[in-house]
Parts: C-alpha cells; structure tokens; sequence
C-alpha cells in the first residue's frame, strides 16, 4: 500500500474522536433517502415492501463513525458496516446501540485496500455503499485494490453506490474554522498541489494535529479501473444533496460532486 493512503489511514484513526463534532451536521437519513430514490428510480433496488419481505445485504464500506448505518436499516436494509479505524467503529458501536438497543451489530475491522482481508465475504452483499468520497481519499496506486475489494464482497448483479468528487473550477484551498465545542476550534488549511493533483489538509487545534490527502482521478480513470475489476458504470450523476427537492442532475462540465452507481458483471 502506497504510504501516503497509510498516512491517511492513520489521520482518520486520530481523528475519530473529533469526526461527530465536524461532520455530524449532516442529515444522514435524508441523504440516505436521496440514495434509495436513485436508486428505486432506476430500477436497482426493490421497493420497500418487498424489502421488507427479504432484506437486501447492505456493507457499508468505510462507514466511519456509524451516521449512516440506522438509516439504512430503516429503509429495510440488512446492514454491515467495515471500517480500518477501530476508534471509528467503537463510535460506531455506539450509534448503533443507541438507535437500535435491540439489534446487535455488525461492525467489522478490516483494509478495503487489502482485498484478501475480507476474502470470507466473498459475493455476500447486494448493495456496498461508500459515503463521503472513499475514492478521494486513497492513493491511486491503491484504487485497483479498492475496487478488487469492493467487486469480490458483491454478488452478481450487486451495485456499489459511491460518491466523489473532481475538481472543475473551484481548487479546494483556503482556511476555515470548526467549532469541536463551545470553546474548542478546530482550523483546517486546505492547499492543492498542481503537479501530484492532490489536495493536502492540515488541521489545527489545542490538543491536534493532522494532515489528510485527497485525489481526483479522472473518471475514465475509474471507470476503466472498475472495470478490470467485474465492475461496471450504471449511472452517473451530479449529487446537490442541499437541493432537497432534486438532489440529482445530468453530469455537466462543472460537476464537481457524483454519485456514481457501479454494477457487479
Ligand atoms: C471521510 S470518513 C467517512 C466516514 C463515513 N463514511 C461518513 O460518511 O461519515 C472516511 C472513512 O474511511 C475510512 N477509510 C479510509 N480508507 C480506508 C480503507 N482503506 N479501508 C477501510 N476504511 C478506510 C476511514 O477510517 C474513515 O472512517
């Protein structure tokens, strides 16, 4: 595994604890329920009653924290989440037993850039799902073992339901302030690096420190890298997840944020 996809492992295991504070103001059900309209829209998932009937198997694949898990759930999923992080999945494990007292869950450690990691899972879901741009976030040396990973935990006819990002116009750089409590910020410094095409993030606080890389590969890139793994484009589109009412639109030439929906062939 590429160091740099090492190092950004090791940034999100050490800030698990700060994760809620930053990124828990996002409306993960409604997201979710954007997710499923798609994905009912286009044919690829059955409705709710019938999931009702027979539950789909759901792996959340990085699932961080947990916020996604419930709503998943809700809408009649089987779910599993996996996640590298430990402190990730303890968080996790608490959302859980907090929403759903009565379930046990499923939360499993686990590489998703070491495919044979989770060999046992082998064609054991219909649906993999990966929030908040997993693609960006690994080295792209690393991504053909991503996809390997994703490809062998679905079965044929699975779908793997991702978002991402590319950079069209706007270059993520600049500085912003996070409020992890009353009294503590947190400040992240966001600088881009034209040759590797990377986006590196620092942040700041009384008590931390980090850094997280990001990437932007093409998505012919991806989509030919998918491939070679059983893993074909079913659809694609650009994600406004703040346009409740339409939350998708055609791809166009500044889409900066995707929803790409890959099929197991
Ligand atoms: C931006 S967070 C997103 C968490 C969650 N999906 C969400 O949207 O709230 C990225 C997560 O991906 C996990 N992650 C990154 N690379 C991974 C890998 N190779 N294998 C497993 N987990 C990974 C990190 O540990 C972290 O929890």
């Amino acid at each position: 595994m590429n160091a740099a996809t090492r190092g950004n492992l090791d940034f999100y295991e050490s800030f698990a604890p700060l994760y809620p504070a930053v990124y828990g103001l996002f409306d993960t059900g409604e997201m979710v329920m954007q997710w499923l309209r798609i994905l009912e829209d286009e044919g690829f998932v059955a409705s709710k009653a019938k999931r009702n009937e027979q539950s789909p198997h759901l792996l959340d694949a990085a699932c961080g924290p947990g916020n996604f898990l419930a709503a998943w759930a809700e809408a009649g999923f089987d779910v599993t989440g996996v996640d590298f992080s430990s402190t990730m999945l303890r968080l996790a494990a608490d959302e859980w037993k907090r929403v759903r007292p009565n379930q046990p869950s499923r939360l499993f450690q686990a590489n998703l850039c070491e495919p044979d990691s989770i060999a046992e899972w082998r064609g054991s879901f219909d649906f993999v799902v990966s929030h908040s741009h997993l693609p960006n976030l690994i080295h792209p040396e690393d991504l053909p073992a991503l996809f390997q990973s994703v490809s062998n935990c679905l079965r044929i006819g699975g779908s793997w339901v991702v978002d991402h990002s590319r950079i069209v116009a706007t270059l993520p750089v600049g500085q912003e302030q996070h409020s992890v409590s009353s009294t503590i910020k947190l400040l992240r410094i966001s600088d881009f690096d034209e040759v590797q095409r990377r986006c590196i993030q620092s942040w700041a606080g009384p008590d931390f420190r980090g850094r997280e890389v990001y990437w932007f590969p093409e998505l012919t890139d991806l989509d030919t890298i998918a491939l070679q793994h059983q893993l074909k484009l079913r659809r694609r589109v650009e994600w406004l997840p703040n346009r409740q009412a339409e939350p998708f639109r055609e791809v166009q030439a500044s889409t900066e944020r995707l929803l790409s929906i890959y099929g197991k062939v």
